[in-house]
């Protein structure tokens, strides 16, 4: 297996990349082994939040290269290389990547189709594609520029260098830069966070805040007020609200 499944806190999934021979490279195996088990866990009433991971030497150093290197333009296009990660975007658990190490092609892509990233002052982020003569495959060109902003987009994209994880944090890109022997133990405490809140409510925030990337203002803003008008038919809403109330932690049935 090229990855593993751990539930190391309640209501918490933790899915690590192992691949360390390779830097932990994305190869067709581990594209479904990964999204296979985030789709498993997906459907699981009993997780509210999964981390992906890797080794303290690389969160992923990019698609296989040697796995493509010989491809021909007909054999990429027919069987649409790389579409298959797109099963990941389809996970409505809330995903949080927790980045030490190289985040590099492929691998910086597929910490950005997570909902947040937290990064060791290890992790080093890039698109090196260029340098491959090729570009980003896996979302780089679209996710970084919405992440980022243009300008330091085509800086990564273009010249193919690596950012370190303070920069990151300074552009937007990552949410919290930790120590990198705290990593691992803070993005379970972030996950944990999350799984403790309403499920439903919590895959209807990644909803909403994902609407944002998809549609116009008005748009988006009439989707968050039908969502959160929606809300109120769950059990949850009435519980998190009597609790406030009644001076209490509520006691979410995440329906
Ligand atoms: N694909 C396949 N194998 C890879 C790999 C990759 N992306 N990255 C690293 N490896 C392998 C190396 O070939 C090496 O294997 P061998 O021991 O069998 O030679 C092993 O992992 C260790 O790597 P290095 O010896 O190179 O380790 P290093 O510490 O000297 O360098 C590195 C680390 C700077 C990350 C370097 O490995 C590197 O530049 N990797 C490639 C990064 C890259 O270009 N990524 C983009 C890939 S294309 C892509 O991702 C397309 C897309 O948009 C999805």
């Amino acid at each position: 297996m090229t990855v593993t499944v751990e539930r190391p806190a309640s209501r918490v999934a933790l899915i690590t990349l192992n691949r360390p021979q390779a830097l932990n490279a994305l190869n067709l195996e581990t594209m479904r082994e990964l999204t296979t088990a985030a789709a498993e866990l997906d459907r699981s009433a009993e997780v509210g939040a999964i981390v992906l991971t890797g080794s303290d030497r690389a969160f992923a150093a990019g698609a296989d290269i040697k796995e493509m290197a010989s491809r021909t333009f007909s054999e990429m296009h027919a069987e649409d290389w790389f579409a298959g990660w797109d099963a990941l975007t389809r996970v409505r658990t809330p995903l949080i990547a927790a980045v030490a190490g190289h985040a590099l092609g492929g691998g910086c892509e597929l910490a950005m189709m997570c909902d947040l990233l937290l990064a060791a002052e290890s992790a080093r982020f890039g698109q090196p594609e260029i340098t491959l003569g090729v570009i980003p495959g896996m979302g780089g060109s679209q996710r970084l520029t919405r992440a980022i902003g243009k300008a330091k987009a085509m800086d990564l994209i273009l010249t193919g260098r690596t950012m370190r994880a303070d920069e990151a944090e300074r552009c937007g890109l990552v949410s919290r830069v930790v120590p990198n022997e705290q990593l691992r133990a803070e993005a379970i405490e972030v996950a944990a966070k999350i799984a403790s809140m309403s499920l439903v409510a919590a895959r209807t925030a990644k909803e909403a805040v994902n609407r944002s990337f998809e549609s116009s203002l008005a748009e988006g803003v009439l989707f968050e007020r039908r969502v959160f008008h929606a809300l109120f038919a769950t059990e949850d809403q009435k519980e998190g609200m009597a609790a406030f109330t009644e001076k209490r932690k509520p006691d979410f049935r995440h329906c």
